[in-house]
């Protein structure tokens, strides 16, 4: 494998891409904010599947502060860069774009912003004001410098993927969004780049996360809220783990009506608190099939 070119500013990424779209290649994208695992290295392989062998793979690293609300962990994300790029090459990464601050907030905070609407309002929105608006003009201004082709970016962060999926349709983008699937431990905890806060006791703990909707997707045959019960039950076998919602939705996170046909498919998504650490995680559901 070759190891990808490390990119910096805006100018060398300018360069790098300009020779790729003179070539008429693709370009995929994988935004992340680094501390890269085995979840990210699967949305670099779907990025590849989009744009074929000829295409460009390009992955951001950028701890962006603009999503993190006061007394939250922006000191203390982990920043591992050396690791990443072994990572990004073992994926046949292209380019990594690792820029600064001020290299992407040039002029400091943007005065335009972009009201994520009622979509960010619920779950992460209530818990994280702020949030939503942060993440939503990075990836706008990720997109404006690498304007992909198409962008990957994992439903673990579920509620994410849906509001940058209507960004893109709302603000007319033109960007192909792909949502890959969550990658798990062989136990069932979801990959996360703050799996590393957790030590051996709270990452016990924070299993009962994964457990609860594993538990839900079984009991969703009998209806919701019995879903919603298999889930509330395994999360009081938890000693340490301080929800802060568990809901069911529709697929598009809108609210599920009380009598949904046998068949509907749903989302439960968690968050909790385990020490400092804030986890979140989903699953899909069938509602009522038996
Ligand atoms: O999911 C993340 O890592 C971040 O929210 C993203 C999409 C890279 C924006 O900073």
């Amino acid at each position: 494998m070759t190891a990808p070119i490390l990119a910096s500013t805006r100018a060398e990424l300018a360069e790098l891409l300009a020779e790729a779209r003179r070539d008429g290649r693709r370009v995929g994208f994988v935004p992340t904010m680094g501390a890269l695992h085995e979840g990210h290295a699967s949305l670099m392989a779907v990025a590849r599947e989009r744009v074929g062998a000829e295409g460009k793979v390009v992955v951001s690293i950028f701890v962006n502060p603009l999503q993190f609300g006061a007394g939250e962990d922006l000191d203390r994300y982990p920043r591992t860069l050396d690791a990443d790029l072994v990572i990004a090459e073992k994926e046949g990464v292209d380019i990594v774009f690792a820029p600064s601050v001020d290299e992407v907030y040039v002029g400091g905070q943007p005065q335009i912003s972009i009201e994520p609407g009622p979509l960010g309002a619920i779950l992460e929105g209530r818990t994280r004001p702020g949030h939503f608006a942060g993440m939503l003009i990075v990836v706008a201004k990720l997109f404006g410098l690498v304007r992909p082709d198409v962008a990957v970016f994992g439903q673990k962060d579920y509620q994410q993927l849906a509001l940058i999926r209507r960004m893109v349709d709302d603000l007319s983008m033109g960007i192909e969004i792909v949502g890959a699937p969550t990658q798990r431990e062989h136990d069932g905890l979801a990959l996360s780049s703050r799996n590393r806060y957790l030590d051996a006791e709270q990452r016990e703990e924070a299993l009962h996360l994964s457990r609860a909707l594993f538990a839900a997707q079984e009991a969703a045959a009998s209806g919701a809220h019995a879903a919603l019960d298999a889930a509330r039950a395994e999360l009081r076998r938890a000693k340490a783990v301080d929800v802060d919602y568990l809901e069911i939705t529709a697929t598009d996170l809108g609210e599920l009506p009380d009598d949904v046909p046998s068949g509907t498919e749903a989302r439960i998504l968690v968050a909790a608190r385990v020490g400092t650490t804030r986890l979140i995680d989903n699953m899909s559901l069938t509602i009522g099939s038996n």
